[in-house]
């Protein structure tokens, strides 16, 4: 064993295990240093309008089942500004409360002009907005028959880092009993779309969902 590192146990025929075991004290990365967000996906990249619009699989093919809706935001960082070119990924249930994902086993219905997942970049003022379905609400835990409420999952990516959380609806019933929910305590409002009117027939309403990167008062963010 050596003073510092570990002794990997790889086997007698790899000699060089003991050269790649670190050798001084590791370094902790001072909180302030993790908390860092680099902003900017690279200017060579673009993502296409169509990957904000959830709510077909591409212009002119038919609509997906349930309420279209409009979700804008903006990101900023505590003190207010914008986190400019920050690569969102969206996805959502479908209106009957299954994932277009291969690791969904719940059996519910599939809707095949569901895209259920997107992406887009933040604009210049950290602003973002894409189009869904209003998600359905599924029981993710049927032995202690705990539901997830409607919410929307959401990436901020910038550089390196990796940022994920969930939007959520007011008054959904299955609010309170949600295991995140009960995470983010008192600041669980934050997490709320905050619904707004749209003139106009193609959407139901638009949810404003703002989202704070760091500081005292940032969003509610999940472990990765
Ligand atoms: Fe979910």
């Amino acid at each position: 064993m050596t003073k510092y590192g570990r002794t990997l146990e790889i086997g007698p025929t790899d000699l060089t295990s003991e050269k790649r075991t670190p050798r001084k004290p590791l370094n902790m990365i001072p909180d302030e240093a993790r908390a860092s967000f680099v902003p900017y996906a690279p200017y060579t990249f673009n993502a296409l309008p169509a990957e904000a619009d959830m709510t077909r699989l591409a212009p002119g093919r038919p609509q997906a089942d349930g309420e279209p809706i409009k979700i804008t935001g903006r990101i900023t960082d505590q003190y207010g500004r914008p986190i400019r070119r920050s690569l969102i990924e969206v996805w959502n249930a479908n209106k009957y409360g299954r994932y277009t994902h291969i690791e969904d086993f719940s059996g519910l219905k599939l809707d095949p002009n569901f895209l259920g997942i997107g992406r887009m970049l933040t604009d210049d003022d950290g602003n973002y907005e894409f189009w869904t379905i209003r998600p359905g609400e599924y029981l993710a835990f049927p032995d202690i028959s705990r539901w997830r409420p409607k919410h929307i999952h959401f990436s901020i990516r910038g550089g390196a880092s990796r940022l994920i959380t969930q939007m959520y609806f007011k008054d959904d019933p299955h609010n309170d009993r949600d295991p995140m929910r009960i995470l983010m305590g008192d600041n669980f409002d934050a997490n709320i779309g905050k619904e707004y009117e749209i003139e106009g027939d193609d959407f139901d309403c638009g949810y404003q969902f703002d989202i704070v990167i760091g500081g005292k008062n940032p969003t509610f963010f999940e472990d990765l």
